[in-house]
């Protein structure tokens, strides 16, 4: 069955007080487009095209004048609000009749990933029919993540939300694929003692049921959180150091939209129309890069 994709961009962005006071913190830049551009990115180069935007009802309008329906990229955006955010949990739960039986990727909405074959890891994931996997990311100091414990087969043996003492240095990336059991599974999260309906909650019921897959990502991928003002700093400084240095963007919809076959040249170059910039130059330069010999 067709994979949708939720991305949760709810929250008060309270980290970064008073930058996120008037605006979502999902609709800040990060370098050169808003963040919510890479998560987005992350569920089209896994081929997902029906997407839920979850965000907070004073939020959702300016989601909606960015983002629109989705239709210039090839998508088709939903959106729904949540006026209490307690917990990633709960997507699955205001998320249950847009998913109906549909396996699903969960992404975060302040969530950056980049590196080579991502598409590929990607779309592997959304080949299994049963069960959910999500990635293992080796960091300094996972104590702000949820953390994996895996044994010598690389089978997973716990899962912590933000442990004092982790018992390793995975953290889990906020980027999950499940299959159509997840909205009873999230429908029997309680609530932790900080009063959320854990994520982690969740993978551990799939672990208990010996239906989770973790997949570490190698040490040549960056996976960057940007929920603080330091980490939103240090993104847009990654994302302007690569994109300088390639001539090459990161999470540029209309470029992934473009190379994932879910628009034409023309309609490429019509949006490209949208910005008088060196952004729109870029677009356009994406049809003449196309050409065999020039293809990156
Ligand atoms: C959430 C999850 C955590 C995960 C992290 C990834 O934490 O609860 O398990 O590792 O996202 O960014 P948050 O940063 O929302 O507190």
């Amino acid at each position: 069955m067709k994979y949708k994709g939720i991305v949760l961009a709810g929250g008060s962005g309270s980290r970064l007080f008073p930058a996120t006071l008037g605006v979502s913190k999902q609709l800040l830049p990060v370098y050169d487009k808003p963040m919510i551009y890479y998560p987005l990115s992350v569920l089209m180069l896994a081929g997902i095209r029906e997407i839920l935007v979850l965000c907070s009802p004073q939020d959702r309008s300016g989601f909606e004048r960015l983002l629109g329906d989705g239709s210039q990229w090839g998508l088709q955006l939903s959106y729904a609000t949540q006026s209490t955010p307690a917990g990633l949990a709960q997507a699955f739960l205001l998320g249950r009749d847009f998913l109906k039986t549909n396996p699903c990727a969960l992404v975060l909405g302040d969530n950056l990933f980049y590196g080579h074959g991502f598409r590929s890891i990607l779309r592997q994931a959304t080949e299994h029919a049963i069960g959910c996997t999500i990635f293992g990311y080796h960091v300094h100091d996972p104590r702000a993540y949820g953390v994996i414990e895996m044994d010598e087969q690389n089978q997973p043996v716990s899962i912590e939300e933000k442990p004092i003492h982790p018992a390793s240095n995975f953290a889990i990336p906020g980027l999950y694929f499940f299959d159509d059991q997840v909205v009873s599974i999230a429908e029997s999260v309680r609530p932790s003692a900080r009063g959320e309906l854990e994520i982690t909650d969740v993978l551990r019921e799939y672990m208990r049921r010996a239906q989770l897959r973790v997949e570490c990502l190698s040490r040549g991928f960056a996976w960057l959180d940007m929920g603080t003002t330091d980490s939103l700093l240090d993104a847009s400084n990654f994302v302007a150091s690569i994109e300088k240095r390639q001539g090459q963007k990161i999470a540029c919809l209309e470029e992934v939209a473009y190379r994932s076959g879910f628009l034409n040249e023309t309609q490429l170059i019509a949006l490209a129309a949208k910005f008088p910039n060196s952004y729109g130059d870029y677009i356009k330069s994406l049809v003449d890069r196309r050409a065999p010999s020039k293809r990156p």
